[in-house]
């Protein structure tokens, strides 16, 4: 076919604009020569088990409990880490990168550092046996309903912390039906409170634990038993398409069987690298491909209705910027379907692009023609939109943002907002329109009032992932072209926040309100242990909503019953 020539020419067109990047940076994190060279001196197998305490007990709240990374914290098990010399994580974690949110550990014994890089090499292929989940993993099986838990789980100590001060609030406090409105007039200082090392313990579903949702609605498990389902998102005859973001697949799910569950489970597609956005082309009853945003790179495969297997093979449409940091990409095809809208997180926290050529056309939603031509930055300053939508009047593109850490509990404030064409966002040098972010104070004077502030402000570290205008049948008339978004749950909070999936109120003009309101809560347990994040939103053909857990590993479905 003459047309994929065409395009593979264009596309390379495209790679050589969006990556024309100079060589990597020398040393891991511009670590001296003399680091390099310093040998380990505590390598035994008794070091390596005092190395994985220390871990535990430092690290793993935010690398998470088998170094997988998170959002922007790097993975340590696998990645730059591994490849590191150890001398240079040493003086990597001797440092800190405190702007980045890495804390310095010049203050633990450096023996005890030495032991948790031999720790963290020892996770590399090759080396140990990956590590034991977090604790709580290991409860029993009781099967059916009830994911078996130690009591202890449900009797834990409560979290105690003071209430937070409004509008801010944490997971204590949220709760289907409340309303909140978060507005610049709200915001503390920078560093108002230190900066929180706080992700999740993520434990199995105990036993009598279940989303809250608005009354009349009902929540029930649509289909079970993934991996790390993403981006979810139904396609016209209704399938409901989602990613495995970590083995790199396209699952279906089709239909319903009288108790609310999934019919049929596929594999549509498999060897993406960390697929996230899902998009169906043209727009319309009859798409013939469906777009995928990978980590480095937009494919399509050939796709018509009823498809539950892709029917050949993937084609490149565009190169975009991989590496390290946010690994999200969604994808989205403006009303006309004249123009593809794919948004790219940026690789750090707050680094400078001016001076960080890793960050060019990051932290940005880039436009493309459908097929991978044209590319050029729509919007710019948007530090992480994981979860785009198109208003399905007004056209407008909007996106659900993270916003950066290590300023403090309660900034910046994630959002949700239309995206205006050529608008600048803010990050890294401004925040909430005219807010100097303090590490980097002085710059940019000229685009202090360039910085938009977004339509709707949420709790700050939320982590704002995917995004819905709702269109279905089933729920009752004011939910008709409101908005939906996953909220996957704070890390840099010392009270978690988000955990939750919310609900937008939208004006007649396509506009919102300005406020939110808690919709389905309930995830994490009076202790502050963790059972369930929400990471997209679909409609299904009945009207109902699906909704992925990358924690709990499954689907949800919420239905309108009215009772
Ligand atoms: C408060 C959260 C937090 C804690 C606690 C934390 N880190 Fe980090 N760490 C980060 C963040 C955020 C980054 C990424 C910084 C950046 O963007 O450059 C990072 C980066 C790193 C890196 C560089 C990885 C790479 O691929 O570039 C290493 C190594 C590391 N941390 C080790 C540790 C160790 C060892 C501990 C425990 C002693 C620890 N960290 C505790 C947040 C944390």
């Amino acid at each position: 076919m003459n047309t994929r020539h065409t395009l593979s020419a264009l596309a390379v067109a495209v790679f050589a604009m969006a990556t024309s990047l100079p060589a990597q940076e020398a040393g891991f994190h511009s670590a001296p020569a003399s680091a390099a060279a310093t040998a380990n001196p505590h390598t035994t197998p008794d070091d390596v088990k005092a190395g994985q305490g220390v871990y535990q007990q430092r690290c793993a709240m935010c690398h998470g409990a088998t170094a997988q990374g998170a959002g922007n914290i790097p993975a340590l098990a696998s990645g730059p880490a591994q490849s590191a010399k150890p001398g240079e994580i040493m003086w990597y974690i001797t440092q800190g990168d405190l702007s980045n949110g890495m804390p310095s550990w010049a203050s633990l014994p450096e023996e005890q550092r030495w032991q948790v890089v031999s720790y963290i090499k020892s996770l590399g292929s090759g080396g140990a046996a990956a590590p034991t989940a977090a604790p709580a993993a290991s409860s029993t099986n009781t099967g059916a309903g009830g994911r078996g838990v130690q009591s202890s789980e449900l009797t834990a100590k409560p979290f105690d912390a003071p209430a937070p001060t409004p509008p801010f609030t944490d997971f204590r406090y949220e709760k289907p039906g409340q309303t909140r409105k978060v507005t610049v007039a709200d915001l503390p200082k920078p560093y108002a409170t230190e900066s929180a090392g706080n992700g999740p313990k993520i434990i199995p579903r105990p036993e009598g634990a279940w989303p809250k949702v608005p009354e009349g609605f009902k929540v029930n498990i649509y289909a079970e038993g993934f991996d790390t389902p993403r981006m979810i998102r139904t396609a016209p005859n209704g399938d409901a398409f989602f990613v495995e973001n970590v083995t790199g697949e396209i699952h279906i799910l089709r239909g319903l069987t009288a108790d609310g569950k999934a019919q049929t489970h596929s594999v549509f597609a498999k060897g993406l690298n960390r697929p996230f956005g899902i998009a169906f082309y043209p727009q319309g009853p009859n798409p013939q491909w469906v777009y995928i945003g990978n980590l480095d790179s937009v494919v399509r495969f050939p796709y018509k209705n009823g498809d539950l297997v892709a029917t050949g093979a993937s084609e490149h449409i565009a190169d975009i910027p991989g590496g390290k940091g946010h690994i999200t990409r969604d994808v989205r095809f403006s009303l006309d379907g004249k123009k593809m809208f794919v948004s790219v997180g940026s690789g750090s926290n707050v680094d400078d692009p001016d001076t960080s050529p890793a960050e060019k056309n990051r932290a940005d939603v880039l436009e493309f023609n459908p097929d991978g031509s044209g590319m050029r930055v729509y919007a710019y300053g948007i530090r992480n939109c994981v979860g785009e939508a198109i208003h399905p009047k007004t056209g407008e593109l909007w996106c659900s943002v993270n916003e950066r850490d290590a300023l403090g509990d309660n900034l910046v404030p994630d959002y949700i907002t239309h995206v205006q064409e050529g608008g600048f966002y803010g990050w890294p040098w401004w925040y909430m329109g005219d807010h100097q972010d303090p590490r980097h104070a002085g710059k940019h004077p000229e685009l202090k009032d360039k910085a938009i502030v977004p339509d709707v402000l949420l709790n700050p570290h939320n982590a704002s992932l995917g995004i819905l205008f709702y269109e279905g049948k089933q729920f009752p008339a004011e939910y008709q072209g409101e908005l939906f978004a996953a909220e996957h749950g704070s890390w840099n909070r010392s009270a978690r926040v988000g955990y939750e999936l919310i609900r937008v109120p939208m004006l007649p003009t396509g506009r919102a309100k300005g406020e939110y309101q808690d919709f389905m809560t309930g995830f994490v347990l009076p202790s502050g242990d963790v059972w369930g994040r929400p990471v997209a939103v679909a409609t299904a053909t009945d009207g109902s909503l699906l909704v992925t857990d990358d924690a709990g590993k499954l689907v949800w479905r919420i239905s309108y019953t009215g009772k």
